[in-house]
């Protein structure tokens, strides 16, 4: 079995596994980071979302021999520090925008992206960046609320 140095989270993980592993399966059985879900696993509906190098990448399509160096951050490692939650994080929290829960983490990632680039998105900026995440429970108009109130924290860059 080929070894895999995967740098998640800020740190150097070994992982012996079949280069045709998605990176799915190794974040979850391998390095036990749960909090990346598996929904469709063909790449549709956005709930394994990670960053590779800041940019949203679906795990459950992306073998873990394609990865490399890049830097791969997971839910887990979206905050910066243990005690802060990610200002995406804190308006999800603070909006109760979850029902079931189960798309969020790959909603949080993707929304965590966008921010980044864009520090004052339009209903529309937010409509495109996340059409790719489905939520069947519905939650796509506090998700927009949500973007929309993390986008005003300073650490986002925003003006409160
Ligand atoms: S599980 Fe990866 S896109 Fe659905
Ligand atoms: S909160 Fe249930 S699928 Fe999105």
């Amino acid at each position: 079995m080929p070894k895999y140095i995967l740098q998640v989270n800020g740190q150097s993980r070994s992982v012996d596994v079949a280069a045709d592993t998605p990176l799915l399966w190794v974040l979850r059985d391998h390095l036990e980071l749960v909090g990346t879900k598996f929904g469709c696993g063909i790449g549709q509906c956005g709930a394994c979302t990670i960053h590779l190098n800041g940019v949203p990448a679906r795990s459950c399509i992306t073998p873990v021999s394609t990865v490399g160096r890049m830097k791969i951050t997971t839910i887990e490692g979206l905050a910066a520090s243990t005690t802060k939650l990610h200002p995406v994080q804190q308006a999800w929290s603070d909006l109760d925008v979850a029902q079931c829960g189960y798309c969020q983490a790959g909603q949080i990632m993707t929304a965590a992206a966008l921010l980044k680039d864009n520090l004052k998105p339009t209903d529309e900026d937010i409509d495109g960046a996340m059409a790719g995440n489905l939520c069947r429970c519905g939650t796509y108009m506090r998700i927009r609320a949500g973007i929309k109130l993390a986008a005003l924290t300073p650490a986002i860059g925003g003006a409160q």
